[in-house]
């Protein structure tokens, strides 16, 4: 589904032919969003995450894009030293989310669960 939607800010970072990084963009119209970022374990504080980060905000910039925002659990004190020196202000916001399915994915999780929903039981509603 992810590469059905805003496919160039969906980005993996390799070292010989190996992953060792991905990015997971995208544009709501009115804002950028980084969704999901990963470096490899052994290839962190090597610039990769660095890299990541400028070559998806470069990609909206000529998309248009005049807003990044990051989503980071406050608990990820990593994250938001590396969202930090990368010039992102960081605020606390609270988020709030709702499961629009009853349980079997909808239109995204067939053949697959999303990861959101894994663990969740099935046909109920979700927890609190
Ligand atoms: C956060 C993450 C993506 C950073 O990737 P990275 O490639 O290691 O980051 P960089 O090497 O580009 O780091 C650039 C700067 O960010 C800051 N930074 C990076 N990792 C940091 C850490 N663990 N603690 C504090 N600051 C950190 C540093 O200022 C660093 O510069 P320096 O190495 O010269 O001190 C990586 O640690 C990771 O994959 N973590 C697990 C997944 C995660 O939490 N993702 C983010 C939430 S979506």
């Amino acid at each position: 589904m992810k590469l059905r939607r805003d496919p160039e800010l969906f980005l993996v970072a390799e070292d010989r032919g190996r992953v060792v990084g991905t990015a997971m963009g995208a544009w709501d119209g009115r804002r950028g969003w980084i969704y999901h970022l990963g470096v490899r374990p052994g290839y962190r504080r090597m610039e990769v995450g660095t890299g990541l980060v400028r070559e998806v905000e470069a990609r909206m910039r000529r998309k248009g894009v005049r807003k990044v925002n990051a989503l980071i659990f406050p608990s990820n004190g990593p994250s938001i030293g590396f969202f930090s020196k990368n010039g992102y202000s960081v605020s606390e916001m609270v988020e709030a989310q709702k499961y629009l399915d009853d349980g079997d994915g909808g239109e995204e999780g067939k053949g697959h669960q999303p990861s959101g929903a894994r663990g969740r039981p099935r046909g109920r509603a979700p927890p609190t």
